[in-house]
This record gives structure tokens, sequence and C-alpha cells, in this order.
């Protein structure tokens, strides 16, 4: 939170169901909450976290990125938004896309990401196809800055989940899930009371 007390702005950027944008979003709403969403984009017409953002009254858009050729136009354009929303911290929430120069560049150690795994284990698609093949006894989920790799950033909290034998994808991933939503909102949470520090690839979280 800055010195007169103005909540952080968060932008969310999803391209599918948005659950963590909507437990990000009712975090927000708690009274103690240090931060608002003040804008959701979607890459997708027909995502439904776009439409319950829609429904939630919050602004909220979508950026083809079919009719912005090349990515870096695509990007421009998602920048403009977030900036027009005065946009502190953006959040990736299920969004489908490597994120670019355009963007990184527009919000360097601003944009952060959740990953259905404990990385740097099973980054990628399919995270708990790839923790189930590979026959792992605890897997969870990780909130991350985002560079220019693909789920590679610096780690900012981490949360196990236990395996269990019998677990398919949809049981494992139900679980993990319950846990994004818990530490996806405590991670920007940490954001907006100034306590993240990137030591080159690690994060020194301040007491
Ligand atoms: C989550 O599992 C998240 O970790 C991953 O994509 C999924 C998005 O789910 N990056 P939702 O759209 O937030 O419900």
């Amino acid at each position: 939170m800055n010195p007169i007390n103005k909540k952080g702005r968060v932008g969310v950027l999803l391209s599918g169901r948005g659950s963590n944008f909507e437990a990000i979003y009712r975090h927000s709403l708690e009274k103690d909450s240090n931060f608002e969403v003040a804008v959701v984009i979607s890459d997708k017409k027909d995502a439904r976290g776009l439409e319950r953002a829609k429904e939630f009254g919050l602004h909220a858009f979508r950026v083809s990125p079919k009719k912005r050729k090349p990515k870096e136009l695509y990007e421009r354009k998602i920048v403009e938004i977030l900036k027009e929303h005065k946009v502190d911290l953006v959040c990736l929430a299920g969004y489908m896309r490597i994120v670019g120069s355009e963007l990184l560049n527009a919000f360097p150690g601003r944009i952060i990401n959740i990953h259905p795994s404990l990385l740097p284990s099973f980054p990628g698609l399919h995270a708990h196809r790839q923790v189930l093949d590979h026959g792992v006894k605890v897997s969870g989920c990780t909130v991350h800055f985002v560079d220019d790799g693909v789920d590679t950033g610096p780690i900012i909290v981490q949360k196990a989940v236990p395996v269990n034998e019998n677990d398919t994808e949809d049981t494992l991933g139900q679980r993990v899930l319950e846990q994004e939503h818990k530490i996806y909102s405590h991670a920007v949470t940490l954001f907006f009371e100034k306590k993240l520090k990137i030591v080159g690839r690690k994060v020194i979280i301040s007491l």
C-alpha cells in the first residue's frame, strides 16, 4: 500500500474459468484488503472469467491476439489498457500465453503467475498429469514472478499438497486449486505490503 493508504491496483489476465481471479477478487472485497481489482483482460472472448468479471461490474475487456499481429501489437494494446486503469501489479490467472517483451518491459518485476505444481518441477501444460505420470508423492502450487521463460521466474510462495495413490488429474487438481486460491491473494498482499524483494533468482520476504 502506498503512503496515502491507497489500495494497490491489480490487473488480471486470464484465458478461461477464472477461479483464481474470483478468489483474488473476493479477497479484495475484504475489509482489510490492501488491493483492488482494477481491470480484467482476456485473450478469449468466451472465457468464463471474463463473464464473471462483467457480472461483478468490473472493467473487463477482451483483446484478440488474432486481430492484433504480431504479438507486440497485441501486447501493446494490453499494456495500454493496464496503464489506462493505473495497474500496479499484473496477475496472470490461467492466462494461456507466454508473456512477451512488450508486457515484461512495461511492468518490470510487477507481473506474477500461479502454477499448479511445486516449481521448478513440472512447469508448462498439464502439470497434474506430469505429476501423476512421474509418481511423485507431494505436489502443490507456486506463485512466482514472471520472466521470459515458461514458469521459471523467482518463486514467491508455495504450498505443498500430498498426492494420493488413487488420485486422478481431477481429484488432485481440485485439492491443489483450493490451495491456489489461498496463496495467490497472500502473495498479492505481500507485494503491496512491499515485503517482496527480488535478489538474483530468489525472492526475499521481509518480516
Ligand atoms: C490454475 O490451475 C492455475 O494454476 C493455472 O491455470 C489454472 C487456471 O485456473 N495457471 P482458473 O482459470 O484460475 O480457474
